[in-house]
């Protein structure tokens, strides 16, 4: 415990408000620039370092953003006391590593600490591949490794000769969250997978919000690379091209390359003009749609098999619920996609 309070303390010192961090001032005669007394924060920083206005990686960091008072030009320094250095390891096993069973039955314990639905795997199954990362730290002069997190993949069979690996649980341990271990994991796992020929693509078990959110930026991170994804085709929609080079290049599954495009396509729509905007809407609306057009034909052919408090149901949700719903559903999928585009703008 007290090991864990000690770590917790010390990556903290690496964690910087850069509301304090920013330092502005305006120079007047040149000792002013080794005047610490002429220098302010600003108030915001958010726009440049995301909501939480912080940074993660450097001790006692000082941003020296100095403007001269005439003519404004500036002067751009960052300093720190030290900056944490690349101390992390992504490990890929599977059961036949020796010892790993009897760690896994313990690092599984956590999942029901931290996961609403957790639930213990059959390890014994080979089908099952694991990914592990690991940080790195020195005791009197050796090297040990501390757990950090880690995700269970299993690995389906895809007719006629493929497999595709199904991400089963996945967790980072708190004291380690929201520092890019998450994103940086299943960046390995797709990278993993990536380079095997007999991988069809990739799926996900029910996945959590805080999942889906990871995944959005990792596989926008992955795709804004693409050729299929360049601005001028993404304003042309969802293409037949856009599923192939995500499939093959990164092993991303249609829907999730779908999700990809709308983010992407949202970033080079220019939302206040009227008509790039409502492009826009319709196309992820069209989308968010499906589902209803998929019951109403479901619901006319299965009417007769069908319970009658559910046929009500369906009857109920008139048009213009149907029409409120999506507009709901359409604005917070766009906020999750701005959410994103804030990460991705961070890299
Ligand atoms: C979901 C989970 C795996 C994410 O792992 P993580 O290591 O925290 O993920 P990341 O650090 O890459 O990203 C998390 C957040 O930290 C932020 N972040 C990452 N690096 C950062 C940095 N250097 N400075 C500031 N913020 C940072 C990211 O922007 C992200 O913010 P967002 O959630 O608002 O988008 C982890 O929170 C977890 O294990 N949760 C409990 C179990 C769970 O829900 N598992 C998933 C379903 S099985």
């Amino acid at each position: 415990m007290a090991d864990i309070l000690n770590l917790e303390k010390k990556l903290a010192e690496y964690k910087c408000d850069t509301n304090k961090a920013i330092r502005l001032k305006l120079v007047r005669f040149a000792e002013d620039l080794e005047d610490e007394t002429t220098s302010f924060s600003p108030l915001y920083s958010h726009q440049v370092f995301g909501d939480e206005e912080s940074v993660f990686g450097y001790k006692d960091l000082e941003i020296q953003l100095y403007y001269s008072t005439c003519s404004l030009t500036t002067f751009f320094n960052i300093k720190y006391s030290s900056k944490v250095i690349e101390k992390y390891d992504n490990v890929e096993t599977d059961i036949s590593c020796p010892g790993f069973k009897e760690y896994h039955e313990r690092l599984q314990t956590f999942l029901i600490w931290f996961i609403e639905t957790a639930s213990f795997i059959d390890v014994d199954d080979d089908k099952w591949q694991f990914f592990l990362v690991f940080e790195k730290y020195l005791e009197d002069g050796s090297p040990r490794y501390a757990t950090v997190g880690y995700m269970t993949v299993y690995n389906f069979y895809a007719y006629p000769d493929k497999m595709r690996p199904r991400i089963g649980q996945m967790l980072v341990l708190p004291p380690f969250q929201g520092e890019g271990h998450g994103a940086q994991l299943l960046e390995t796992v797709q990278r993993f997978y990536t380079a095997n020929p007999s991988i069809l693509d990739i799926t996900a078990e029910e996945p959590s919000e805080d999942f889906v959110k990871l995944r959005d930026f990792v596989l926008a991170k992955l795709c804004q690379e693409l050729h299929a994804f360049v601005p001028e085709k993404l304003k042309k929609g969802f293409s037949a091209e856009m599923i192939e080079e995500a499939r093959r290049t990164w092993k991303i599954n249609k829907h999730h390359s779908r999700r990809v495009y709308e983010i992407l396509r949202l970033r080079v729509t220019n939302m206040s003009d009227s008509v790039q905007s409502s492009e826009y809407r319709l196309d992820v609306k069209r989308r968010l749609a499906i589902p209803f057009k998929k019951n109403k034909k479901e619901a006319t052919r299965l009417s007769r098999l069908m319970p009658e408090d559910w046929l009500a149901q369906q009857a109920e949700m008139s048009v213009s619920q149907e029409q409120e719903y999506l507009e709901e559903t359409y604005q917070s999928t766009v906020e999750q996609y701005r959410h994103i585009l804030e990460r991705l703008a961070r890299v």
